[in-house]
């Protein structure tokens, strides 16, 4: 793993896009997959200026998303689908045939998870995933105890993750139950991860995903067997990590061919 801290979320954001838009330019069918939260909000909005001010195209890239609320149609506005529509894809100019949500109206979910896998597989793989890290340890929707090999499925929110995003829908009880999610086996197969967090309530969470032990009850923890995992986090969201010293100090001394 490669841990990078910064003094505050936007200079993370920051590296995370230049990341992103590296990849784009070196190879312009990359396939990119996006979290929703409201983690990667300012690494969207510096996608969006890169594309504006320095003709960053996205014509050719193809995106998958992580999750979608199970039951929730996609013009309603706490669904991911107007999240991804409203936050980056009106924004830049992806064609909407290569962006891909999944399906949370769909009638037979098992079948439209397998196609979901299928669909990934065929476009060749995720170049990098987005991801943000729940309260609880979950990344993409995997809650605590998702097998650790998980594909895309059906999952349960925890009470804990349905308050988390609350917010969103104006109450805890309008929140729904179940998502669809790529699986923990889905996002270890990405080619690189880019996992963002900031803030106080997210340190627990990151310091035993990045220190504690590999264990499906901080589902993020599985990120410590990608070969390439980087971490993005504010001083806040790392103030629980033991070794916050060592990680600046490697950040601080790559060398140049290394650098971001
Ligand atoms: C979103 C997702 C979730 C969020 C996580 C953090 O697509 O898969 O794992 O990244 O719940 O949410 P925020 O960023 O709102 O704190």
């Amino acid at each position: 793993m490669e841990i990078i801290l910064q003094s505050d979320s936007l200079s993370a954001n920051y590296i995370a896009a230049r990341i992103i838009a590296r990849q784009v330019r070196q190879k312009p069918e990359s396939v990119l997959g996006f979290a929703t939260g409201l983690t990667p909000l300012p690494l969207y909005q510096f996608l969006i200026k890169m594309h504006r001010n320095e003709g960053l195209d996205f014509s050719r890239v193809t995106a998958f998303n992580l999750d979608e609320y199970v039951g929730l149609d996609p013009a309603h506005p706490a669904s991911y689908h107007s999240y991804m529509q409203d936050n980056l894809f009106a924004k830049i100019n992806i064609d909407k045939h290569r962006t891909h949500i999944p399906d949370g109206l769909a009638r037979d979910i098992p079948a439209s998870c397998l196609a979901y896998e299928e669909k990934i597989l065929a476009a060749g793989g995720i170049d990098i995933q987005v991801l943000g890290i729940g309260s609880d340890g979950h990344i993409g929707f995997n809650e605590p105890s998702s097998s650790l090999a998980s594909r895309t499925r059906i999952k349960t929110l925890t009470v804990q993750t349905r308050k988390d995003n609350a917010g969103f829908f104006g109450g805890e009880d309008k929140v729904p139950h179940h998502v669809i999610t790529m699986g923990l086996g889905t996002i270890m197969d990405c080619r690189m991860c880019l996992l963002l967090a900031f803030g106080k309530k997210k340190a627990r969470a990151i310091a035993q995903a990045v220190e504690g032990p590999v264990t499906a009850m901080v589902p993020a923890s599985i990120l410590q067997m990608h070969p390439r995992a980087i971490v993005l986090v504010d001083e806040d969201a790392a103030s629980e990590l033991q070794r916050a010293f060592y990680y600046r100090w490697v950040y601080d001394n790559k060398p140049d061919w290394q650098k971001y």
